[in-house]
């Protein structure tokens, strides 16, 4: 598989586990199964093309990728957040633009 191939799997991944993890927070209840189900693929998906890409570009595991890994964490277990805590959903809507905009900021800026 080409790197490309594994960039457009990381950033299609990135964009349905967000969406994900926003729908949640107004989606019916009934609907949790499923959007737990199609987060917990994307997460699968973005490690793996993730790991991908640090392979195929030949990368090693830089530090900037361990902040990316536990920006994945983190993310990865705010799927369903929004089933269990609809009181506080601007907050926790906050902390996942946070993960994201960390998790972006590192890959571009390698800072370390
Ligand atoms: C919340 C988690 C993550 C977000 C938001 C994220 C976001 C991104 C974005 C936007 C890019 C494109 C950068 C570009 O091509 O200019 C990217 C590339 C990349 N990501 Fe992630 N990522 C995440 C998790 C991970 C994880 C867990 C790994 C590895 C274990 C990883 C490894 C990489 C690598 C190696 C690249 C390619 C960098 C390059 O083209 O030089 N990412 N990521």
């Amino acid at each position: 598989m080409t790197p490309a191939f594994y960039h457009v799997l990381h950033i299609v991944s990135l964009i349905v586990l967000t969406g994900g993890i926003f729908y949640g927070f107004a989606g019916s209840p009934d609907t949790r199964k499923k959007v737990l189900l199609i987060t917990g693929i994307a997460s699968i998906v973005q490690l793996v093309s993730g790991v991908g890409l640090l392979h195929k570009l030949g990368y090693g595991f830089p530090a900037w990728a361990i902040v990316k890994l536990v920006c994945w964490l983190a993310l990865s277990a705010l799927a369903g957040i929004g089933y269990r805590q609809r009181g506080r959903a601007g907050l926790f809507m906050l902390i996942v633009v946070a993960i994201v905009a960390v998790a972006v900021s590192a890959v571009y800026y390698r800072a370390f």
